[in-house]
């Protein structure tokens, strides 16, 4: 262990004492990647990198997605910045990014660039320490079953009255079966929920919509929970596979501005 390090919260983050030098300089990515799986959220008060200097970052820890322009997806509500802003307006949902994909992202690094003076704090939720701290018998029950994810319901939180043509067009993504239990390649399993769980498989609409509701209370209990409050410079990362986030609702004229980069995914829901 080289990295000074300090735990937020018992359950989940940590917050990581290290000059850019010694992060660009690379060889700590067995470290980094160990402690974010552990510990679910990785921070680096005001580290200030730039765009280019978080994208270095990144490549030393994983492969990096190709969004936004040289690896840097701008998060704002402004359309004039990012042409896809409208979709964030469902991050104040809890959500695990992807998750209605087979293979979701693994991790995103994110860097503060402007604040709003109102909300825009994130919250982050460590679904293994929700998995784990399930009774036995709940356990069983979670383990058996199957959530399906849509893009769907997605919209749906952002458009509670949608048209035919709506609902038609978002039914053009397939939707995913997965287990509500994700088991790691680790041994280590996680819960998985968010805003794509739409129903559960052999249940009526309404009977897994409660079942959602009540393990997603569980899973973002205060003891789950960390909540970041956000400083300019202040860089995030988050594991995508064992946390879900959600955004306290801001302005959409806040200029809030973040740099997101975003790791590609490594492992399939199983
Ligand atoms: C994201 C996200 C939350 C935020 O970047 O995937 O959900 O705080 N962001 O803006
Ligand atoms: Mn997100």
């Amino acid at each position: 262990m080289t990295l000074e390090t300090r735990k937020l919260t018992p359950r989940i983050g940590t917050e990581i004492s290290a000059s850019k030098e010694q992060l660009l300089r690379g060889g700590l990515r067995e470290e980094i990647r160990e402690l974010l799986e552990q510990r679910g959220v990785l921070l680096f008060r005001e580290l200030n990198l730039t765009d280019e200097e978080q994208y270095e970052f990144a490549m030393t820890l994983g492969d990096v997605i190709d969004q936004g322009f040289k690896g840097i997806y701008k998060i704002t509500l402004d359309p004039t910045l990012n042409e896809t802003a409208d979709y964030l307006h469902a991050t104040v949902h809890w959500h695990v990014d992807g998750a209605q994909d087979m293979v979701p992202t693994r991790a995103s690094l994110l860097t503060a660039r402007v604040l709003s003076k109102v909300g825009g704090q994130t919250e982050f939720a460590n679904t293994y320490a929700a998995y784990d701290d399930l009774p036995s018998a709940k356990k069983s029950q979670v383990d058996s079953l199957r959530v399906i994810h849509s893009q769907e319901y997605i919209q749906r939180a952002m458009h509670p009255n949608p048209t035919e043509e709506q609902l038609a067009r978002w039914r053009q993504h397939p939707e995913q079966s997965h287990p509500m239990a994700w088991t790691h390649r680790s041994g280590r399993k996680s819960l998985l929920l968010g805003l794509t769980a739409g129903r559960i498989e052999g249940m009526s609409d309404a009977d897994g919509r409660k079942v959602i509701e009540e393990m997603q209370a569980w899973a973002t209990q205060p003891q789950f929970v960390y909540r970041h409050e956000w400083a300019v410079g202040d860089l995030i990362i988050w594991d995508n596979t064992g946390v879900m986030h959600r955004v306290e609702a801001y302005p959409a004229d806040s200029g809030r501005l973040l740099s997101r980069t975003t790791l590609v995914g490594e492992e399939p829901i199983a």
